[in-house]
Order: C-alpha cells, then structure tokens, then sequence
C-alpha cells in the first residue's frame, strides 16, 4: 500500500461531487455572487449546528479572529493572553489591532491552554497596571478547552474570551458544541479543516447581538444598512463569497457523519498502537467530544519515524514545529528557550499522522504497521 495523504480532499469531493456541482451552477446562473442568498442560509444553519444565535461569516479564520478582537472592544494598547503552540493566526490578529500579544504555556497532558498559568498571568498583567482583556482559548486539534476554568477566571478579572474553534468544528465540551461558550467564537473553512470551503472561508458565532452587528458592519465595509454607499464607520471587505457558502451548505449536512468516521479512525489507532509505550497517544478530557482534526501522537525519535512514514508512501506533519515565542516574528517579545516548556519539549516530538474521515481500516493498520517496525 502506498500513497496516504494526511488529508485526502479528493476523496471527500467524489462523494459529493454532483451535488456540489450543482449548487455552484446555481450560483453561476443566478451572477449572486456578492453576500447571494446562500451566505445567509449557511450562516442560519451553521449558527444551528453551534446551538448559538448568531453566524456571521467572513473571508477567512484569520479575519474572523481580527474582527472578533474589534467587535469586542480590544483597543490598542490593550494585552490579550494565548498560547504559543497554535498556528500564527491566533496571535497576528492581536498585534493587528494594535494590542500586545501575551503568551503562556498549556497543560503538558492536553496540549490546551493552561488555566494556572492563564490566572497567573492575568495577576502578574494586573499588578503592573496593565490592561489585560481578553483570552484566546484555542480548541487545538479539535479537542475543547477546560471552558469552565476558562470562564470562571474571566469572570473573576473581567476578560473576555474568544474561542480560536478553527480546528473544532462539532467538538463539544460538557455536551455543548464549542462556539457557544465564550464572548464570541471564530471558525475557519480552509479547505482541509473538518468543515472545508473550496478557498478561504471563515464565520463567527456568537450569542451577543451587538457584537454580532458589528461584525456585520465591519466585513462589509462599515455598511449597516441597505444603502450601499452609506458607512456608519471603517470596515474591511472580508465577506464569504457565495460560492463558498453554497459549498458549505452542501458539506455542512455531512459533517456530522464525517466527525463521526474521524472518531472511529482515532479509536483504531487507539486500539493499534495502545501497546506501544514508545508511542504517546492523544490524552482525551473527561466530559469532551474531541473531533481529530489532527490526530497528534508524540514520538521521541521524531525524524527517525518520519522518514519510515514517508518512504513507506505515508505522509505526515508537525503541528507547530516552532512554538511562536520562538518565532523570528516575535523576536521583539525578548522570549527565550525554556520560556515555555511545556510548549517546547512537545513542539520537538509531535507528529501528525494521517487523519480524514475517508481513511480505510487497511490504511491504518498499515500506517501503524510501518510506526512499529521503527
Ligand atoms: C488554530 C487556528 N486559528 C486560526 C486559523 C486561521 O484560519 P484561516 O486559515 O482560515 O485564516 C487556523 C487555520 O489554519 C488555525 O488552525
């Protein structure tokens, strides 16, 4: 066997190719294809599927977290904390609005931001003046974060919290879907996330209507009502194009279904490679539902098993190779190795194997073959 990829979009379109198809004729025929009437369904039903009141979508995952910051009221000067072992996003869009990115490190278990260190920080911010706004939690790899320790120490200093669920599209948390949890969440559609566009594409979710407005007005230029050339103030031009709406419609009634497969993949590579000390399985919180955007297992002799899996045909990455306070573009932090080193250690053993609802049983118990023999 030969070939697995760590995501297969092909696989998945063939399964809906004519439906697909179809829908983005629609759309054609009907030159609908600024905010048409499938950005507005898809915002319905995907506000639906989070159990939350309010959808609003945007170009991408990166916007919709730079918009949630403004839509909020984090202003510049302010200091809003995250965790260094996400992907850039979570962090670019608090220096984009002129905020100071404070970094912390995460559970050693979970990988997921660490609430001891979260108030901590928030105490050290505090006790130097500093004005401290808001948390970003990111749903890593699909699994949620610990919302209530979360919640409760924002509510004790005043935070708000966004949720960075980019990765967690249906992950629940205590029987809730993420995205209903905080001030507002933020979800990205790139096309290899559990729910992918066919480009960028991304929305937030959110239960407070004022900060839903002003989404609204912000992606769309400052619009807020139908005139087109009325601004109430600045915006972006950051609306999801109706073509990815449409393609999100058609894939939003199979995501259910299609989380469910990952969940089964995830419990046979939990049954395959149970036994193998060498190998650190994802660990799983009691009371979540973790959706395996990324099944991320920890290996000591990383390049080693790396280069087995690619020369066997099996494809494989590193989610986040560099932790960000190490990144060149937060050199002006002044962080050091050892800065973080929970973040560190995993950042230097994680690999990510082949995860996609379409992978067969064979494939796994091939992939896990070729992990043992190393
Ligand atoms: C955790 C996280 N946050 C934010 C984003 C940004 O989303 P997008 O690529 O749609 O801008 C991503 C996407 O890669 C992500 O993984």
């Amino acid at each position: 066997m030969r070939n697995i990829p760590l995501v297969d979009l092909l696989a998945q379109y063939e399964y809906i190719k004519a439906e697909i198809q179809e829908r983005i004729k629609d759309v054609l025929d009907t030159a609908s294809f600024i905010m048409g009437p499938d950005v507005k369904l898809f915002e319905q039903e995907f506000a639906a599927y989070c159990k939350s009141p309010h959808c609003l979508t945007v170009a991408n995952g990166t916007d919709a977290l730079l918009l949630a910051l403004k839509a909020i009221g984090i202003c510049p000067g302010d200091y809003v904390i995250t965790v260094v072992n996400t992907f850039i996003a979570s962090s670019e869009c608090i220096t984009n609005v002129g905020a100071h990115p404070v970094f912390i490190d995460i559970d050693p278990k979970t990988y997921l931001i660490n609430p001891e260190k979260l108030e901590a920080k928030v105490k050290e911010l505090l006790n130097k003046k500093l004005p401290v706004k808001a948390v970003i939690a990111v749903h890593l790899y699909g699994q949620p974060c610990d919302m209530d320790a979360i919640i409760s120490i924002a509510g004790k200093y005043n935070l708000a919290v966004v949720e960075d669920s980019a990765q967690a599209h249906g992950a629940f948390y205590k029987g809730r879907p993420v995205g209903s949890f905080g001030d507002i969440a933020c979800f990205s559609f790139y096309p290899g996330k559990n729910l992918g566009a066919y480009g960028d594409a991304g929305a937030v979710v959110t239960t407070n209507a004022s900060v839903a407005e002003r989404i609204g007005m912000l992606r769309n230029h400052g619009r807020k009502g139908a005139d087109k050339y009325e601004h109430a103030a600045e915006g972006y031009n950051s609306r999801l194009d109706t073509i990815q709406a449409a393609v999100l419609r058609v894939k939003l009634k199979h995501l259910e279904k299609w989380t469910e497969q990952r969940i089964a993949n995830a419990a046979l590579y939990y049954e395959l490679l149970q036994d193998y000390p060498a190998v650190v399985l994802p660990f799983v919180s009691e009371n979540v539902r973790h959706v395996y955007h990324l099944y991320v297992v920890r290996v000591p002799n990383r390049d080693k098993v790396m280069k087995k899996l690619t020369t066997n045909g099996i494809a494989c990455g590193i989610h986040y190779p560099i932790p960000l306070h190490l990144q060149p573009a937060y050199r002006y932090l002044g962080h050091k190795p050892g800065d973080f080193p929970a973040s560190e250690v995993i950042s230097s053993e994680i690999l990510s194997l082949p995860m996609y609802p379409e992978l067969t049983a064979s494939q796994i118990e091939y992939i896990c073959g070729v992990i043992k023999t190393v």
